[in-house]
């Protein structure tokens, strides 16, 4: 890969600090309303049981919040969060392992769970579903298969791409819930939160400020928030305004509507290659050199809730307002045209 852009800088999360700053209780978990409230209430609905939780996906772009709310559900339930990602578990065996050690209630976390192998995959559909597995031991005339039993356990599955989940997964979970990205007044709040913990001095139009540059994720956010401090410490007594705030994220060449690269990428090609659209999504992923299920799952959402792009039956179209942030104006479309 090429030298990561500036963009991809901020999408990381510093590991000191990102303990710090990540809420570890319901209360702390700013914004996704709607979300949290379900999360909550099956956590109480278990306790309440004495049961054990359900299996739980979380769906959303990335730095929404989904390995937190995971460690947030963990410790409310009172259980022990056991971490893995998708693309670590390569054998079945190494699954078996995994599961075998688990004790009741504990939660197992599968980061990326759309990365995991197929053949994994095919394990945990029991391993969920009647917490049983069966694994195949020796190979050849002596091959038998051993059922493993398991204690209940609840599956905690993460990912960015809920196109690649398989049917026969997704519907093992009892819960799916979808992150979306956060309003300015939610993002502002987690600024001002941070800026608290961090022992910042900042006013609320500075947080304001390094909000609506945050492509609605609390991650950048943070990372932002960092870079302004760091800024406002050798150039400005420590204090954030808004001004100050403004002049830090300028020097980063931060989009003042919260855009990275790829954003603009796909909207300046869509303009000048495909005159605006309708585009379909195989051509406009080859042109901009990014997987069709990337852009939608990943890029188009923000792009649609801005209202820079629209979706049609036609294909994608760049609206007039995306049209607006490259200093260009729309031309009439045939669609509006005819509305007249
Ligand atoms: N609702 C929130 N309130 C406050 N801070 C948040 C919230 N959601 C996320 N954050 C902050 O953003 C950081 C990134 O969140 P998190 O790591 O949970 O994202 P993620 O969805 O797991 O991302 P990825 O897909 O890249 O793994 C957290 O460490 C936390 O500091
Ligand atoms: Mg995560």
């Amino acid at each position: 890969m090429n030298e990561p852009s500036l963009n991809d800088t901020m999408r990381r999360d510093d590991p000191e600090v990102e303990i710090k700053l990540r809420p570890g209780r319901f209360d702390d978990f700013i914004g996704q309303a709607r979300v949290r409230e379900r999360i909550e209430l099956s956590v109480a609905a278990a306790k309440g049981r004495n049961d054990v939780l359900g299996h739980l996906l979380l769906v959303g772009p990335p730095g929404l919040g989904k390995t937190t709310l995971a460690h947030i559900v963990a410790d409310a339930m009172g259980s022990e969060l056991r971490t893995t990602s998708g693309p670590v578990i390569d054998k079945p065996g190494d699954l078996a392992g995994l599961l075998t050690n688990l004790e009741r209630g504990d939660v197992l976390f599968i980061d990326e769970i759309h990365r995991l192998p197929r053949t994994v995959e095919e394990y945990l559909y029991s391993a969920m579903e009647d917490y049983v597995i069966d694994i195949v031991i020796d190979q050849g005339p002596n091959a038998r298969s051993v059922r493993l039993n398991l204690q209940e356990f609840t599956l905690i599955g993460a990912t960015t791409r809920s196109g690649l989940l398989t049917a026969p997964l997704r519907s093992r979970f009892g819960l799916t819930n979808r992150l979306n990205y956060y309003g300015l007044d939610e993002l502002t709040a987690i600024a001002l939160r941070s800026a608290r913990i961090l022992n910042v001095d900042m006013e609320d139009d500075g947080a304001r400020e390094i909000a609506g540059r945050s492509r609605g994720t609390p991650r950048i956010t943070n990372n932002l928030l960092r870079w302004v401090r760091d800024y406002a410490q050798v150039r400005a007594n420590n204090r954030i305004t808004q001004d100050i705030a403004d002049q830090a994220l300028c020097m980063l060449d931060i989009d003042r509507y919260g855009l990275d690269e790829m954003d603009k990428k796909i909207l300046s090609t869509m303009i000048e290659k495909f005159s605006g659209g309708p585009v379909g999504i195989n051509s406009l992923s080859v042109s901009v050199g990014e997987e069709p299920g990337t852009i939608e799952e990943v890029y188009e959402p923000f792009l649609i809730q801005e209202g820079y792009l629209k979706r049609t039956p036609q294909g994608r179209v760049v609206t007039a307002l995306g049209y607006e942030r490259f200093g260009l104006k729309a031309p009439p479309a045939s669609g509006e045209l005819f509305a007249e």
